[in-house]
């Protein structure tokens, strides 16, 4: 039967288009009422085929938002250039309208959600008039697994659509999957640039003063408007598998975490699953996609996600993961054959580029991707870029889009339905001094402690000052959808739930000389941490207690031909008593915001670091007789 006779509605949009299949009347109703909202000239349901992603491409060609590359050297992929007034996540516009206040907790932007949804009203109203509205079914997650949510966005946004196609499952079988009453997360979506007749599009349409990315976690909703850009607009992405999903997770027991997912493969032939949480700008796809030194024989690292995981309790008692995404959204400066040689096998062919420079010859350069730019390429604002001028030819913060199955180091069980088995959590910031190399909390509750108090010092002007340490709680401050001190909450008592959790370790690839140079040569070399991590996780190696956890021997490392001295690791593994308490003192400054609803076990463990620090040397290293 048809729907809207179902429905006994009389719309002013009698074409809603819809595929004959659809009988999940709700879903109808959420298109119609945001149709009869957004006024737009067509409705189109996105079915997730190739031919529909290739005919949205040629539109986007032809409105010039996109230019297609050289087909031979880049097939099937396009770039193109953002507005200038829309090249990041917009986090001070980014609201959590909880019904009540103290729910998003003070570390999100808050309002109450029935002014915010008259001012989404007001602002949605018309905002896709001249547009069409596509409706994107969507999964995140394996088609039909267990782990998997579904979410349905609409949007006045052809690149929405081809990047979703990317990054999520697209199509007809999502809505199949829905059935009558199947739950889904609305999503809604709208550029904020209306066109009147006659009226000519621009190459990036956005809204250049307003913009507001809104969740209603009670309502399961999302409202995005005036962006077009990344976890602004695809709203599968942080909106949905990170803000409202942790809300979900929270209250059914599980855990939606900002963390990559990598598998270790050893020359024993076991394979340790490990889930990795770093703020931005910390090397995050590198590491999800690190390749280990040549003298590392038999170890190998395989790909499961690069950003986000959902992790839950299976019936064993082992926490069980999959990576909700469907491909990479990774940040294109500093990627290149020697930092990330996947990455950049997985963004030869059928991707999208956002924001690099394009040479007339159809290829796309950033920075760091060669050592020299080409000598004609324009800049990601289609200037011709003058090496004189000091600009960059990207932007700092663009992207590409691809498909994640063409990560060679992609692991095979990646789309497993059921997820792969997490034995060790591993945090991480960007820190040039106090924290180690490499440590292990002594137990499920420090490793939350630890998590909760990371932190990053900021690379990125946006964020205040360069260089100083910006607090980020399991990389999750931007992206959790409730009061922080209740996901702490959530944590430790997921600790309690479960036999037997993974180990919890923390790094910091970035510590630095007081001449300011890198201690620790990073990427593939990492390796060799990782090995100390899974070797820890089988009980198969010792460590040395430290005050603020367990580290490892100079000697367990499997340094092979990397001449790293015992002198040069106790640097990196240095533990400083009035460094650290300074940093314990920092720790409160977060905590304070947040102290109605802080555990109180952080203040046991806050002590017991402290006692921990003055038993200890002034100056604690790892003693010369150990080596
Ligand atoms: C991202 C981020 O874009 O974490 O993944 O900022
Ligand atoms: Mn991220």
């Amino acid at each position: 039967m048809n729907c809207l006779v179902l429905l006994n509605l009389k719309p002013k949009y009698m074409t809603l288009n819809h595929p004959p299949f659809l009988t999940h009347a709700d879903l109808l109703k959420f298109v119609m009422e945001m149709a009869e909202v957004c006024s737009p000239k067509d409705i189109r349901w996105c079915n997730g085929s190739k031919k529909e992603y290739d005919e949205l491409c040629q539109l986007l060609v032809d409105n010039k938002t996109f230019t297609k590359l050289n087909e031979e050297r880049w097939p099937n992929s396009f770039a193109c250039n953002s507005d200038p007034s829309d090249v990041a996540r917009v986090e001070d516009k980014t609201f959590i309208c909880s019904r009540r206040k103290e729910d998003a907790g003070p570390t999100n932007n808050w309002e109450d959600p029935r002014e915010m949804k008259a001012r989404m009203k007001a602002l949605f109203s018309g905002s896709m008039r001249g547009r069409t509205m596509y409706v994107i079914p969507f999964c995140m997650g394996p088609l039909g697994s267990p782990l998997s949510k579904i979410g349905v966005q609409i949007s006045d946004s052809a690149y929405v659509v081809v990047n979703m196609h990317i990054m999520t499952r697209v199509g007809d079988e999502v809505l199949r999957l829905l059935g009558q009453d199947g739950e889904y997360i609305k999503c809604l979506h709208s550029l904020g640039a209306p066109l009147e007749p006659g009226q000519a599009d621009v190459p990036w349409p956005c809204n250049p003063t307003t913009k507001y990315i809104v969740h209603y976690p009670e309502d399961r909703a999302i409202a995005s408007y005036g962006s077009g850009y990344g976890g602004n607009a695809l709203l599968g992405k942080k909106c949905f598998a990170l803000r409202i999903a942790s809300v979900m997770a929270k209250e059914e027991g599980w855990l939606a975490e900002h963390m990559l997912i990598l598998g270790v493969e050893d020359p024993k032939g076991r394979k340790t699953y490990v889930a990795a949480a770093f703020p931005s700008a910390c090397g995050k796809t590198n590491f999800a996609m690190l390749i280990p030194p040549a003298d590392m024989e038999g170890w190998k690292v395989i790909t499961v996600g690069d950003d986000i995981a959902w992790i839950k309790p299976g019936k064993d008692g082992k926490l069980y993961a999959i990576n909700p995404e469907h491909g990479y959204f990774g940040v294109a400066p500093g990627t290149n054959a020697k930092t990330n040689p996947n990455a950049i096998a997985a963004l030869k062919k059928n991707s999208i580029f956002t924001n690099v420079g394009i040479t007339p010859e159809g290829d796309v350069w950033w920075e760091g991707l060669t050592k020299e730019p080409p000598a004609v390429v324009y800049n990601w604002r289609g200037e011709l870029h003058d090496p004189a001028s000091g600009k960059p030819v990207a932007h700092p913060n663009a992207r590409f889009t691809a498909p994640a199955h063409q990560c060679p180091s992609i692991d095979g069980q990646w789309e497993n339905p059921e997820g792969v088995p997490i034995s060790a959590f591993v945090f991480g910031g960007r820190r040039s001094t106090t924290v180690p190399l490499l440590y292990q909390a002594f137990n499920w509750n420090f490793g939350v402690y630890l998590a909760a108090t990371m932190g990053s010092e900021t690379t990125a002007a946006a964020f205040g000052e360069i260089g100083k340490v910006r607090r980020d709680p399991f990389a999750m401050l931007p992206f959790c959808g409730y009061h922080m001190a209740d996901y702490f909450n959530h944590w430790l008592q997921l600790g309690r739930n479960i036999p037997n959790p993974p180990r919890i370790f923390g790094v910091n690839w970035f510590r630095k000389d007081k001449d300011g140079n890198f201690i620790w040569p990073g990427f593939g070399e990492n390796m060799r941490m990782l090995k100390w991590v899974v070797e820890r996780v089988y009980g198969e190696v010792v460590s040395i207690e430290s005050p603020i956890g367990w580290v490892p021997k100079y000697e367990d490392i499997d340094w092979g031909t990397l001449a790293f001295t015992p002198e040069q690791y106790d640097a990196v593994m240095d533990v400083d008593r009035e460094a650290w308490k300074t940093e314990i003192l920092a720790h409160e400054e977060l905590f304070s915001r947040m102290y109605d609803k802080l555990p109180k076990e952080f203040f046991f463990m806050r002590e017991l670091l402290l006692s921990g620090l003055w038993r200890s040397p002034e100056h604690w290293s790892l003693a010369p007789e150990t080596h």
